[in-house]
């Protein structure tokens, strides 16, 4: 079995970035972390991250080339503006998993409204880095079927 984790703008700037709001954790800690999980579960890992939205478009289709067996994606403020990474995981169908670090409920209004939620199968928010190996958990279970927000 082998997952991606996909991580969209700014998020490479984790640790220096907001650290009230994102944590003081590195991206690179994130890997290691999201690394060493999926050894203990026993899956395959691939972490990536752009600050481009096409690019986020091309590892989804490139997922369902490769046959991925599940997404675990960030998408960061992408999630709040973009029908293109919607249509990519309409399109494509891999078993998704949308995660942020915070709380987007609990913030600004304009962070409620996500164009992917209705594409994956379950929104975690407002766990921390822990929401990204919950999310790898779920994926790997077999029994994660129905969509459940937060
Ligand atoms: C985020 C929340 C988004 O609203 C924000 O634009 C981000 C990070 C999170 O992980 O909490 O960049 O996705």
């Amino acid at each position: 079995m082998k997952l991606y984790v996909l991580n969209g703008p700014n998020l490479n700037l984790l640790g220096v970035r907001e650290p009230d709001i994102y944590g003081k954790q590195t991206y690179g800690e994130l890997v290691r972390r999201i690394e060493a999980h999926a050894k203990e579960l026993g899956v395959e890992v691939e972490c990536r991250q752009t600050n481009h939205e096409g690019v986020l478009v091309d590892w989804i289709h490139e997922a369902y080339e490769k046959k991925i067996d599940g997404i675990v994606i960030n998408p960061a403020a992408y999630t709040h503006t973009s029908i293109a990474l919607l249509d990519a995981l309409k399109a494509t169908g891999t078993p998704t998993i949308e995660v942020h670090i915070s709380d987007v409920d609990a913030r600004e209004p304009f962070r409620r409204m996500s164009y992917l939620r209705p594409a994956c199968r379950m929104c975690i928010a407002g766990h921390g880095l822990d929401g990204y190996l919950e999310a790898m958990d779920l994926l790997v279970l077999p029994q994660i079927g129905e969509r459940v927000c937060k």
